[in-house]
């Protein structure tokens, strides 16, 4: 392939970032955008020269000239779009998760069908594209550490989302821990095996009624006998806090919170620096063009992609386990062996 023939579906709060951001990219050009309610969007679509939309996706899967997709929808649409964009033969790269379903066999359905059209998928796992995340996996790959024991991570929500939006993109552990479990993954080169989680609404007593929470303790063992922890919560009011520690026998490493300033103030009262960046639309910008000029690398090189559709099972088996582990109060096990696609 010479050139990614973009097609983009879902311009909601991630499509319209990451919209932004593949403009900036040489080697794609955007050919055609969907969205179901894309009168919405269609002015600032316009201002930014991309006038051939149109609110039917398949129309854009039936285009021709688009060899590739990025499915940006709302997550309880991912199982259908990304099965039907790989019967029409075009790469795809899908935001996480592949389904809301528990049941992993949905995903696997929809990875079977991307293995049978010979196409490729990358997965929006975008943080492992972070540039500080980036720096502690290879420092751990170079031996920096030796040998890691434990991961510990913290990512917290500036806010709890609207619950219209929770019901189609999934709830904290299947849409924001998703994220977590993934890198716990990447940081420790191991699938997890067992997982203990404490969870509950101290934030948003009527996230209950859909069955979701917004606080969030979970224990993590990995295959290869190592440990993890994160700690999740929807409302941290000074920002959007994302940490990582992973600890080993010869040493530690850590990426503390970005901020919009390095700038400190010190005096006889108080030291004083500023918030993390506040949304991850800023946070993880440099992570969300890295991923897109990693996925258009492997398409033009023929490279495997930085993150794959069993990546998100091993997340979303996590995630599962998590639940049971919540609902029954106690730890459960979780199969590390990698389905058979
Ligand atoms: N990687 C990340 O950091 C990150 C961040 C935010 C969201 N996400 C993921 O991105 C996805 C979208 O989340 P969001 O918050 O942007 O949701 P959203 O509701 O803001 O946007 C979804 C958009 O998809 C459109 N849509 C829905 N069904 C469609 C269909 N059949 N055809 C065409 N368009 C359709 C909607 O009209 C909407 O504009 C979710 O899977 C979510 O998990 C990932």
């Amino acid at each position: 392939m010479e050139k990614v023939y973009a097609g983009i579906i879902g311009l909601g709060r991630a499509g319209q970032m990451h919209l932004k951001n593949l403009l900036t990219i040489s080697d794609i050009e955007i050919v055609q955008v969907a969205d179901v309610f894309i009168e919405n969007v269609s002015e600032k679509l316009n201002a930014l020269g991309i006038t051939n939309q149109t609110k039917d996706y398949h129309e854009l899967l039936s285009n021709p000239k688009i060899n590739t997709v990025f499915i940006f929808t709302s997550t309880d649409t991912h199982e259908e779009i990304v099965t039907a964009a790989a019967k029409a033969g075009k790469n795809i790269f899908c935001e996480k998760p592949l389904s809301m379903n528990t049941d992993e066999q949905a995903s696997i359905k929809v990875l079977q069908e991307v293995k049978k059209a010979g196409v490729s998928l990358q997965i929006g796992f975008n943080r492992r594209m972070d540039p500080q995340f980036r720096a502690v996996h290879e420092n751990i790959q170079n031996g920096k550490i030796g040998t890691p024991q434990m991961v510990k991570i913290t990512s917290r929500d500036p806010d709890v989302l609207p619950h219209e939006l929770i019901k189609r993109i999934g709830g904290l552990l299947f849409d924001f821990t998703m994220h977590d479990f993934d890198i716990a993954r990447y940081m420790m080169h191991s699938n997890i095996s067992e997982v203990y989680a404490k969870g509950g609404t101290l934030i948003d007593p009527t996230l209950k009624d859909i069955n979701d929470i917004d606080t969030l303790a979970l224990v993590l063992q990995f295959e290869n006998g190592t440990y993890g922890l994160i700690d999740n919560s929807r409302r941290a009011v000074y920002g959007y806090d994302q940490r990582v520690e992973v600890f080993g026998s010869e040493g530690m490493l850590k990426a503390e919170n970005v901020s919009g300033s390095t700038v400190e103030l010190y005096n006889s009262k108080r030291t004083e620096l500023s918030n993390p960046l506040p949304v991850f639309q800023e946070r993880y910008r440099p992570a969300y063009i890295a991923e897109m000029k990693a996925f258009v690398k492997s398409l033009l090189l023929n490279k495997p992609v930085v993150a794959e559709g069993l990546d998100v099972i091993m997340a979303q088996r996590a995630a599962s386990a998590a639940q049971k582990s919540l609902e029954t109060g106690l730890p459960q096990k979780v199969d590390a062996s990698y389905p058979l696609i």
